[in-house]
Formats: C-alpha cells, structure tokens, sequence
C-alpha cells in the first residue's frame, strides 16, 4: 500500500518553487477554487477542469489577474470519456492530478453518486495514470469515508462493514476504494476533509452546506427535534487550514498515503456545546428573543426516524422540508468518532489544534449577523 515514487531521476518538481503542471478537478468548488488559487500564487502552472461555461467564467473572475495564467479544459465526469480534452501533449506535462470534483449534497441519490464521485474517480485515476511526469495524484475525500464507524479512526484504509449514513459517505469510501486499489501504480494520497465550518478564523462563511443550513432552521424555529447525542464530537476545519494542507500534503516531496485533514478529539467539539454556543449568539438577537424560539431537544434515534416516518405524508410543509435537510446526516451525529490525525502532524511541522469553541462562536456569529449571507456582515 505505500505510494510509489513514479520520476526516479531528478527528484519532485511540484513543490512550493513552483515548478510543475498540476490539474485541478471541482476547480470552481469551494474548496477547489481556493486551492487553485493556491498553486497559481505559488507560480505552478495550472490546468483548471471545470464543467460548463460559466463555472469557466465565475472561477475565472474569482481569480482575477492569476486566471491569466491558467489554463482550463471542459470536463464532465458523468461522459463517457470526461478528461478527452487533456491531450497528449498536456498529459506529457502533468506532475500533480488533485481530485475534488464530486457530487457534495449528503442526500444524493446512489446512481448519481455512483456515476460521478465513483466512476469519477476512476477516470481520474486513468489520466493519472496516463501522465508519464507524474508525481502526486490526490483525492480530495472526507472523514465520512469511515461512515458509521465508531471509535478511533486511523489514517488508513477503512472497512465497510459499519454502513453508511448516506450514500454521499457510501460513493467517497468507494472512491478511495479505486485508489487503493491502484496503490503500486501511482504516487497516490487521500486526503480526507473534516466539515469545512468557515472560510477562515473570522467565521466567515460563503459557502452554506449541511451545518450552516441545520443552524438556520434552528435560528428560525423550524426544528423542535434534532437527531444526536449531546456528548458526539463534531470536528470541523476551516476553508483556509483545508488548503493550506492539501496545498502542502500533494507537494511530492511530502510522503504519501492516507491523510486526516482535520483536527483531533481534543480540538474537536460536542454537539452538546455546539447548541449551547449557537443559541447564546441566537439569544443576542432582539428578533430571536422576541419569539421566545427553544433550543431544539435532542432526539434518540428511533424517536427521530419515527418523527421523519410521520411527517412524510405532508409534504412540502416547512416542517418536511427542514426534516428532509437534516435526515441524510441524521445518524451520524449518534457516533462517537475519535479521529487520529498523527501522520497530518507529522507532516506539517508548524501544526497547531485550534480552539474548535472559539470557531464555531465566530461562525455562529457571522451566519448570524448577515441572516446566513443575505445582509452585510456590520448590520
Ligand atoms: N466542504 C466540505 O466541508 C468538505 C468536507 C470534506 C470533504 N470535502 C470534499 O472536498 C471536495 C470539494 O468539496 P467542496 O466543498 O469544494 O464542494 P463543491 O463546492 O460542491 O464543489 C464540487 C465541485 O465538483 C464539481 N462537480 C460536480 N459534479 C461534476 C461533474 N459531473 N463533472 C465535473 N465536475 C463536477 C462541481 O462543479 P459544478 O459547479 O459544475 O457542479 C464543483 O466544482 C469534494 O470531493 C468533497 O467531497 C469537502
């Protein structure tokens, strides 16, 4: 299973001196946009794979003056032969392949996730694969590849026997399944993301997913129940730590392997002390007192699948709605996941845990200043 060097001659050119072409999928991603910025500001040479026109232009414009000096292919993973627009001449010049393109709602359904974050992958492994330069191929993965394993997750491949909550978490394990599978092939590393809270340590945030929406429906009333355990850890990073380590964790002369992109148990937080948090920042807003709204009660699992079993029959009310946000996460937050991220220390030397209080006060704070991005942040 350990990652194979591919160039034997002159040693890594896709370090931080910026030498070397990395290709980067998911390019107009959250993450995937940053992380290109990231290597065009280090002076790589970027190929940007990006779907349609317009996430061409939104990237590109995000980018600014560094889009110049990029260069970007169409690529849709649901074709047939999704990287045919990377030819030969390119593939001879790649040295990095970062793969984060995939599917991210946590309640896609199986075939979709199959097709893109599954076979996906598979092709990205086959252009890897056809780069006689290269030196790293990383996929961007989750902490939730381990799906509804408890204990201590280890920095290695996991089993699926535990199942899944969903099959966002189901369609990442497989994906790390491929490149496992090809372990002497390819100087390969997994590079698996806790939940991205913020941009960075302000709490700003521009990219709502799950958590942001779940804190919503609790801002405003719309959840009485929330599925979990008050003692479950939560781990999460920000958008500027996730880059920072991908950036540095694809560079060749980093070993490889599999890698936690994530804080430990000791940097993480309860859910518990989460709603505590989130409903003294709530608690600051006259609107919110005023309406008297509770902190939501945690439910045991049964109770809450009965819940969501009973309000089924309504749907399209806003009951339903706020259920059917928080369901395909739902039994995760009733695991007590104990992660390990000793080889992530180990190779960022100037690691530090953050305070994971300090975070989601300042994120709660942000969602709620600009009513979850649709107010300027001073009001
Ligand atoms: N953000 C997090 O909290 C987090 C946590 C753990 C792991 N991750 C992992 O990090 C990676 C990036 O996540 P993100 O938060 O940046 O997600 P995101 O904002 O949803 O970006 C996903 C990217 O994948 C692309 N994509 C989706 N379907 C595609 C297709 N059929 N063909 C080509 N491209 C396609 C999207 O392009 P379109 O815009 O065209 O759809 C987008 O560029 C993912 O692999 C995710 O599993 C993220």
């Amino acid at each position: 299973m350990n990652p194979v060097p591919r160039r034997s001659d002159s040693g890594s050119s896709g370090g931080e001196n910026g030498e070397g072409l990395v290709l980067v999928t998911g390019a107009n991603g959250y993450l995937g946009r940053e992380l290109s910025r990231r290597f065009l500001a280090d002076g790589m040479e970027v190929v940007l794979a990006v779907r349609s026109s317009t996430a061409r232009s939104d990237v590109a414009a995000a980018l600014g003056p560094l889009a110049e000096r990029a260069r970007f292919v169409a690529v849709d993973l649901t074709e047939a032969e999704p990287f045919a627009a990377v030819h030969p001449a390119l593939r001879r010049r790649i040295t990095s392949v970062v793969h984060g393109a995939a599917v991210t709602r946590f309640n896609v359904d199986r075939e979709v996730a199959a097709l893109v974050n599954v076979e996906g992958t598979r092709h990205a492994l086959a252009l890897a694969r056809s780069c006689p330069e290269l030196e790293s191929f990383t996929l961007v993965g989750t902490v939730y590849s381990s799906g509804l394993q408890v204990g201590r997750i280890a920095e290695e491949a996991h089993s699926d026997e535990a199942g899944f909550a969903n099959f966002y978490e189901w369609s990442k394990w497989e994906a790390e399944q491929l490149v496992l599978a090809q372990a002497d092939e390819l100087p390969w590393r997994v590079l698996r993301v806790a939940t991205v809270a913020a941009d960075d340590d302000t709490g700003a945030v521009t990219h709502h997913n799950a958590f942001h929406e779940t804190l919503k429906l609790c801002f405003y009333g719309l959840l009485a129940l929330l599925p979990g355990c008050g003692d479950t850890p939560l781990y999460f990073v920000t958008r500027a730590f996730a880059v920072d380590a991908v950036r540095r964790l694809t560079d060749p002369a980093c070993p490889g392997g599999i890698y936690h992109v994530a804080h430990d148990r000791s940097a993480s937080i309860t859910l518990d002390q989460l709603l505590d948090i989130a409903f003294e920042e709530f608690e600051s807003v006259d609107d919110f007192r005023k309406k008297r709204i509770l902190r939501p009660l945690l439910a045991d699992e049964e109770s809450f699948d009965l819940m969501v079993d009973g309000v089924t029959g309504f749907a399209g009310s806003l009951v339903t709605q706020a259920l059917a946000n928080v369901a395909p996460f739902a039994r995760q937050l009733y695991v007590t996941k104990d992660l390990d991220n000793s080889r992530l220390r180990s190779a960022l030397h100037d690691y530090e845990a953050p305070d994971a209080a300090s975070l989601v006060r300042a994120t709660c704070h942000q969602l709620v200043a600009t009513r979850w991005g649709r107010r300027a942040a001073h009001v």
